[in-house]
């Protein structure tokens, strides 16, 4: 028997509207100045003590400076191969980070997924380089649970400019089914940490529940 599983994801309609919009291409503030401040030390690719994290729980809004206990770090640009980042499913930046002169660039974000590097895409996400030695993200939520953007600890960085005072707390749930949406004839479940919507009758996960096309 079929399972007919109809995706909630809007962000493809977004991304048209925003496609639409005419003329003002150039940001009319500098992400630079405007961002808010995500220190949340679980999110560091040595923490692995729970992984339980869902960024696709948050409500992602503008630019974001990623922090360890205060000091700059940045997201990992190689995969990771193991667990970490307090998600079982990391997200990774495939591609270097970008150079002052460069400005606003977009790059791509590899789910990892048990050994597979990138298991599948979450949507890109835009950065930017800042005088003063730290980077902004444009932080998008990923489609489905569990993944979480990583801070890679290897690049701690002591001679970062300190940090504008927005301080952002994001919200946690407890229950990994709790975002997910399945049909009458599913039901949640987890492949590799991940949950997702499986079929009742065979157990067979739905690829689109688990964010894969
Ligand atoms: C992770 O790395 C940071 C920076 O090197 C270190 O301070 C921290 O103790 C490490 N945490 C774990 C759980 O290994
Ligand atoms: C700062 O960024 C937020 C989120 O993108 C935006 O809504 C706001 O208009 C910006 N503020 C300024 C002063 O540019
Ligand atoms: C990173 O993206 C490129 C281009 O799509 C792809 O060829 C490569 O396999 C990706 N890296 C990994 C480790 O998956």
């Amino acid at each position: 028997m079929m399972c007919h599983h109809i995706t909630l994801c809007v962000l493809p309609l977004m991304v048209l509207t925003h496609a639409m919009t005419p003329v003002l291409t150039i940001p009319v503030f500098d992400p630079c100045h405007n961002y808010t401040t995500l220190d949340e030390p679980w999110r560091a690719t040595n923490y692995t003590d729970d992984f339980s994290h869902c960024d696709s729980r948050v409500s992602w809004h503008g630019w974001y400076r990623l922090l360890y206990h205060g000091q700059t770090i940045r997201m990992p640009e190689e995969c990771l191969r193991r667990s970490g980042c307090g998600t079982a499913g990391q997200l990774w930046m495939n591609g270097t980070h970008p150079q002052l002169q460069d400005g606003i660039v977009t790059r791509r974000i590899c789910k990892v997924v048990g050994f597979d590097c990138c298991f599948d895409r979450a949507p890109p996400i835009k950065v930017k380089a800042c005088p003063g030695n730290y980077y902004v993200y444009q932080f998008v939520a990923p489609n489905g649970c569990n993944y979480a953007y990583c801070a890679d600890v290897t690049t701690i960085s002591t001679n970062a400019s300190p940090t504008s005072a927005i301080v952002h707390t994001s919200t946690v749930s407890t229950n990994p089914c709790g975002d997910v949406h399945c049909t009458e004839d599913e039901v949640c479940g987890e492949v590799y940490g991940i949950y997702g919507c499986l079929c009742k009758s065979h157990h067979q996960p739905i690829p689109e529940s688990f964010g894969k096309p």
